[in-house]
C-alpha cells in the first residue's frame, strides 16, 4: 500500500516504540480525541504490558528532530497471525492531513513483518472518520456487538472490521 500524503510533509516524521516519557501525550490526545478517554492508568498499563511481551505493542508517530511532537498513538497485540488493533489515533490538529493512513501504513508493515496475515478492530459505529480509515486500507465489516460501548447510560454498537490478507 503506498497513500499519497496530502498538504503535509512527513518525510521528518517518525514511526517507534513509545517511551515511558510519552505516556503523558499520549494521555491528551486520548482525553482530546474521544469523548470517553480511557485513564492514564489503562494506557500505561498496556504499555507495559508492551515492555514485558511480545504480544502487545505501543507505537507513536512522532515529529522527529525538528519538533518531538507526539503526532499519534496506537495500542496493537498479535494474536497468533492477527494483528489486533486495541486503539489508534492521530491528534486532532494533525488529522485529515493523510497522517492516519501513513501510521496505520507502518503499524501493519511491522505486524506482517513479525507474522501477521489479517488484522482486526472494533469500531463504533458512529464513528465516520475511522470507518472511512479502515475501509481504505481494505478493512471490511464482518459482525457487530450491539451495545458494546456503555458510556453514561448511553449505548453504541461496534463493529467489528476484519482486513484478509496483509
Ligand atoms: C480516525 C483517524 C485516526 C483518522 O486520522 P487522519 O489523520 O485524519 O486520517 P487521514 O487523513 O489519513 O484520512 C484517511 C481517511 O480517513 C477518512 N476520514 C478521516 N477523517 C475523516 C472525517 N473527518 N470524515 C470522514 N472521513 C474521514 C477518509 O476516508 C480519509 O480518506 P480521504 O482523505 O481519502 O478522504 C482520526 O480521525 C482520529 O484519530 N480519530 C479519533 C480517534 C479514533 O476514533 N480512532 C479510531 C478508533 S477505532
Amino acid at each position: 500500500m503506498n497513500f499519497n500524503q496530502k498538504n503535509y510533509d512527513i518525510s521528518d516524521l517518525i514511526v517507534r516504540d513509545m517511551k515511558q516519557r510519552d505516556i503523558a501525550s499520549v494521555l491528551n490526545i486520548e482525553r482530546e480525541v474521544y469523548p470517553f478517554p480511557w485513564s492514564e492508568k489503562i494506557l500505561a498499563d498496556l504499555f507495559y504490558f508492551g515492555l514485558e511481551s511480545e504480544v502487545h505493542h505501543s507505537t507513536v508517530i512522532d515529529g522527529g528532530d525538528k519538533s518531538s511532537i507526539i503526532h499519534g498513538y496506537s495500542f496493537w497485540q498479535m494474536i497468533v497471525d492477527e494483528c489486533y488493533i486495541l486503539n489508534f489515533a492521530i491528534s486532532q490538529k494533525f488529522q485529515r492531513n493523510g497522517l492516519g493512513s501513513f501510521f496505520l501504513e507502518k503499524i501493519l508493515e511491522e505486524a506482517n513483518q513479525i507474522g501477521a496475515q489479517r488484522a482486526t478492530l472494533e469500531v463504533r459505529i458512529g464513528n465516520k472518520p475511522a470507518i472511512g480509515l479502515y475501509e481504505k486500507f481494505g478493512f471490511s465489516v464482518i459482525a457487530m456487538r450491539k451495545d458494546y460501548y456503555v458510556d453514561n447510560g448511553k449505548k453504541e454498537d461496534a463493529l467489528i472490521m476484519w482486513l484478509q490478507n496483509l
